[in-house]
């Protein structure tokens, strides 16, 4: 009989310049290419056992026994490794998360890029970093982001191949920190999953990802140029531009609650005292509140004053996804 276990962990990430839409929704390969900082502290730790004897897949997350969608998206990303690596054996797959899932704080990504890290590592085989991008992205697009270092661009690519992420900024490079805004812990209403899916039904789809590689193209240089006005500027404009698509897909996406608008107004009014912070949102009402490093303390402060918030957490730029 043979048994192999691995651990891996990996970090959530936050993106700069977001992902909405796939061109293949069965490879999801995206509509536009995404830039992104992977989030210190968070954290998805998965421990998994490749064994003969197992008759199936298990999934305990967070101490619980999982059954339904949740262990058949696993499954299916276990197929997918089994395939690549010539295995035939089921595993056992044990995965705790240190911050809230599905809320905004992207749990699928750290999830998808620890359980491919680990379900290669126990096999003992050794892959690229590149393709380790590749087969993250099948099991959810952003954890193709959570593998490599620090800043992280994910080429849109139109094959398996050609879609995939990497460094191009280490974690020392910007002492930018993720002051996140706690709105809701709860689930999603709506997956990102089934919103990808809907995204072409909103008419601004088209003129969001038209502009994409322009935003892209100013958002990395501003990264490499440690500019934070400029970053400020089209992080929010792409954060607000997938938020419109949303908005207006049919039926309609409105993850903003009323606090987050508030925090939104409350972080622009800082930037024009001088705060060099900005927000950005995911599909779910948190707010992310980047900024550089010598402001974070006054961003954490403020926004736990403010009523409504349920937590306030602080991320600076996470290192890879790797084994332990
Ligand atoms: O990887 P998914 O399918 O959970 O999609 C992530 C979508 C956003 O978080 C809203 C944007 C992004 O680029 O991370």
């Amino acid at each position: 009989m043979m048994t192999r276990t691995a651990t891996a962990i990996a970090h959530p990430n936050i993106a700069f310049i977001k992902y909405w839409g796939n061109t293949n929704d069965a490879l999801r390969l995206p509509a536009n290419a995404s830039l992104s900082m992977n989030l210190d502290g968070l954290q998805a730790e998965t421990t998994l056992t490749w064994a003969d004897d197992l008759s199936a897949d298990t999934l305990v997350l967070n101490d619980a026994e999982q059954s339904g969608e949740p262990l058949q998206r696993v499954v299916r990303q276990l197929d997918i490794m089994r395939k690549r690596l010539g295995l035939t054996a089921h595993a056992q797959v044990v995965s705790k998360n240190n911050f809230p899932t599905g809320a905004g704080v992207a749990s699928s990504a750290a999830a998808f890029a620890a359980l491919t890290v680990a379900a290669a590592g126990a096999s003992g085989q050794v892959l690229s970093e590149q393709e380790l991008t590749t087969l993250a992205r099948l099991g959810s697009g952003s954890a193709s982001r959570s593998v490599p270092a620090g800043f992280v661009e994910w080429f849109a690519g139109d094959s398996h191949e050609a879609s995939y992420a990497e460094s191009f900024a280490q974690p020392s490079h910007w002492p930018l920190v993720d002051v996140i805004a706690v709105i809701s812990d709860g689930h999603k209403r709506v997956g990102s999953t089934a919103g990808h899916k809907s995204a072409q039904t909103s008419i601004f789809q088209e003129a969001r990802v038209a502009d994409a590689a322009a935003r892209f193209a100013a958002c990395r240089r501003a990264v490499v140029e440690r500019d934070f006005n400029t970053f400020a500027e089209v992080v929010e404009r792409d954060s607000n531009l997938m938020h419109a698509v949303m908005m207006t897909s049919v039926p309609p996406l409105f993850y903003w609650e009323p606090q987050s608008l508030a925090v939104m107004s409350w972080v622009r009014d800082r930037r024009a005292d001088g705060l060099s912070v900005c927000y950005t949102l995911d599909a779910g009402p948190n707010v992310h509140c980047l900024c550089l490093e010598k402001d974070a303390e006054a961003v954490r402060s403020g926004l736990v004053g403010m009523s409504g918030l349920k937590q306030v957490y602080m991320a600076a730029v996470g290192g890879p996804a790797h084994l332990v």
